[in-house]
């Protein structure tokens, strides 16, 4: 698409000295960490390492290496997420993680699964598909909005249990707000009622500090490519020692007969689902060696202080908009949600289909200001939320900028 004449606006402003470790354009004020992740040119040369090292000799590669590259970095995860590594499976992003592990429960007719109005699109496509498939329920209560406490998201979800739930697919940090749900309390109040969860944690690992162990869920499904900042494609599936024999990945590959070492059927099945580039997952050591090195604290630091940018992002925000926060102080991790005073294009359903973003005002951020953030319309079509991602290279002249462009194409 071709890009229109930007108009005269303030000039751009910095982003933060770790900008100088990614790739990306340093005309775009880049804000929307959170959709795809951006991975540092350090790291993109690693898996290039690997990729040559593939394509130097790929048999070798297949029957020897990749296997060894894909347990270095399993141990390198498995105590920032206090887990087992040989219980983690490698997946190349959360949609196919969740796939895989929602496709491996032996449904039974009439079977509840509990969601909410704040799940990803694609993860309740899926069940969509369940209930043609197997006959079963989804059961999506709405959130309270705005959440005053983690307590009301507790609630809204025990209040829709039924004798026929049987799964609760849940997102640890919510797409369209950020916010960070009460995961462990979720889990344990559902087993106690013996529900399983499956936690989709596409935001969470590099965004909030994880103990799987502590949680608890049955599985736990993590990208590396959003906040751990790992290239694209590169994803985990953590499974609770006593889901191990029954949860399978999506495709059946040669594992039975493989002439691999390994003797795990858990590990012969998932490290090799047919000849693809797992390189994104062989690249963790140098991924979070990379972010332990950006504050003296390392990435336990780096968390709290993106978790202090997002709040004052946020907070930036509702001063120049004049709108009350969302959500309590508690829920909010890397990612500031703020509401919008109104909709500055209530006819949009006549733009749906001319501009490629969800929003006309989102398309005329990027192409009038040069700001990529997300506009989400939640929870109703004419209420607009914007989620700010507060990601290693953000700044606070960054979020201004933002703030005064809203402010602008508002007319405050
Ligand atoms: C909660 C949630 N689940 C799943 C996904 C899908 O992630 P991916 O595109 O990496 O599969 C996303 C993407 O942002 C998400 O926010």
């Amino acid at each position: 698409m071709s890009r229109a004449k930007p108009q005269a606006v303030p000039s751009r402003p910095a982003p933060a000295d770790a900008i100088k470790h990614f790739n990306l354009d340093p005309s775009v004020v880049f804000l929307n960490h959170g959709s795809f992740g951006a991975c540092p040119g350090v790291i993109l040369d690693a898996q290039r390492a690997v990729q040559d090292e593939l394509e130097r000799e790929p048999v070798r590669f297949f029957v020897e290496r990749l296997d060894e590259l894909l347990a270095t970095s399993r141990e390198a995860l498995a105590p920032r997420l206090n887990v087992n590594a040989n219980d983690l499976a490698c997946v190349t992003n959360a949609t196919e993680g969740v796939n895989a592990v929602m496709r491996s429960i032996d449904w039974r007719e009439g079977d509840e699964i509990l969601a909410n109005d704040q799940e990803y699109p694609s993860c309740m496509r899926l069940l969509e598909r369940l209930e043609h498939e197997h006959a079963v329920r989804t059961i999506a209560p709405t959130l309270s909005w705005p959440i005053r406490s983690p307590d009301e998201v507790v609630a809204a979800l025990l209040a829709k249990v039924t004798p026929r739930t049987r799964i609760c697919l849940l997102s640890h940090v919510t797409s369209p707000t950020g916010a960070v749900l009460p995961a462990a309390t979720i889990v344990h109040e559902l087993r106690a009622r013996g529900i399983e969860t499956v936690l989709d944690g596409a935001h969470a690992p590099g965004l909030v500090p994880l103990d799987l162990e502590r949680i608890g869920a049955a599985w736990y499904v993590g990208n590396l490519h959003k906040w751990l900042c790992g290239p694209k494609g590169g994803a985990f599936v953590h499974v609770r020692p006593d889901m191990r024999t029954t949860t399978r990945p999506p495709f059946v590959s040669l594992a039975e007969t493989g002439s691999r070492l390994e003797t795990d059927p858990f590990r012969l099945e998932w490290d090799f689902q047919g000849t693809r580039d797992l390189s994104a997952s062989c690249v963790v050591p140098q991924m979070l060696a990379f972010l332990d090195a950006l504050c003296p604290g390392g990435l336990g630091e780096l968390m709290i202080r993106q978790r202090d940018l997002a709040l004052r992002f946020a907070e930036i925000l509702r001063n120049r908009l004049g709108t009350e926060p969302m959500l309590p102080e508690s829920m909010v991790g890397a990612m500031a949600c703020v509401a919008l005073p109104h909709d500055p294009d209530p006819d949009r359903a006549a733009h749906s289909r001319t501009v490629p973003y969800h929003h006309p005002l989102q398309a005329r951020l990027v192409e009038k200001w040069g700001i990529q953030v997300p506009v989400i319309a939640y929870p109703d079509e004419s209420s607009l939320l914007v989620r700010v991602s507060a990601a290693p290279y953000n700044s606070v002249a960054q979020c201004e900028y933002l703030a005064e462009a809203l402010a602008t194409e508002l007319g405050l």
